[in-house]
């Protein structure tokens, strides 16, 4: 850490609400973190905006540009690298990253999804909820590996599955726990209160959750 403040980077694609509540935690003097890069793989993306806003340096990388995965990455890591980039947090970049990309930075890569996961991997996920039936449905901040959505889970917020919902009602239910639970799971790992332990993740003891369960239906 520099400053005492960890370095973080926000990739996106899209309209970077997720990196909004990140811009927001970080502007609050006792967050342990700040973001030092924003880079969106559109150049259209909004969330460039809210980056530019906020003073944070925000760098557009058009994948197409690129003849190949590999060199996008290359061109990405190497962006990273000169900002000083300590944490990348994946908030809405619709782009898979290799394992080269992730060796470049060992166990600092976070990704947030929508789905209390192991359910519902990849794309559309409240949408899968949604046809599977399911009563609980949330969100999940993890550490990346090399697969989609598989890597050791930090921390999760769950929210009910209501009568009536569709994808777009049960999306914005679930992304209001989103902005709440990325600055969270940033600061549990980035002072060290939840580290990667082998597949796993490990929880430091002094981490208590003010609720034993979420349940729906709740009981008659
Ligand atoms: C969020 O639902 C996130 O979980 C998913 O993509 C969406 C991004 O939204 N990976 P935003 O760009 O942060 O508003």
């Amino acid at each position: 850490m520099s400053g005492g403040r960890a370095r973080l980077a926000v990739l996106i694609s899209g309209s970077g609400s997720n990196l909004q509540a990140l811009l927001d935690a970080c502007a609050q003097a006792d967050f342990p973190a700040q973001v030092v890069c924003v880079v969106s793989n559109v150049p259209t993306a909004f969330g460039l905006e809210r980056a530019r806003k906020a003073g944070v340096p925000a760098v557009a990388l058009d994948h197409n540009a690129f003849g190949s995965r590999a060199d996008f990455e290359r061109a990405l890591g190497d962006e990273l690298e000169k900002a000083g980039v300590e944490w990348v947090c994946l908030a809405g970049f619709m782009r898979l990253v290799s394992a080269d990309f992730l060796a470049r930075f060992p166990g600092r890569v976070l990704n947030i999804h929508p789905s209390l996961l192991p359910a519902f991997t990849g794309l559309h996920a409240q949408r899968q909820a949604l046809e599977r039936g399911v009563k609980i449905a949330g969100c999940t901040v993890h550490f990346v590996d090399a697969g989609t959505d598989t890597g050791p889970i930090i921390a999760q917020a769950a929210v009910p599955v209501l009568p009536g919902d569709d994808e777009a009602s049960l999306s914005a239910r679930i992304l209001a726990e989103e902005h709440k639970l990325y600055p969270l799971a940033v600061r549990l790992v980035v002072t060290g209160k939840v580290t990667l332990e082998g597949t796993g993740t490990r929880v430091a003891a002094q981490v208590t959750g003010s609720e034993q369960s979420l349940r729906s239906p709740g009981a008659p």
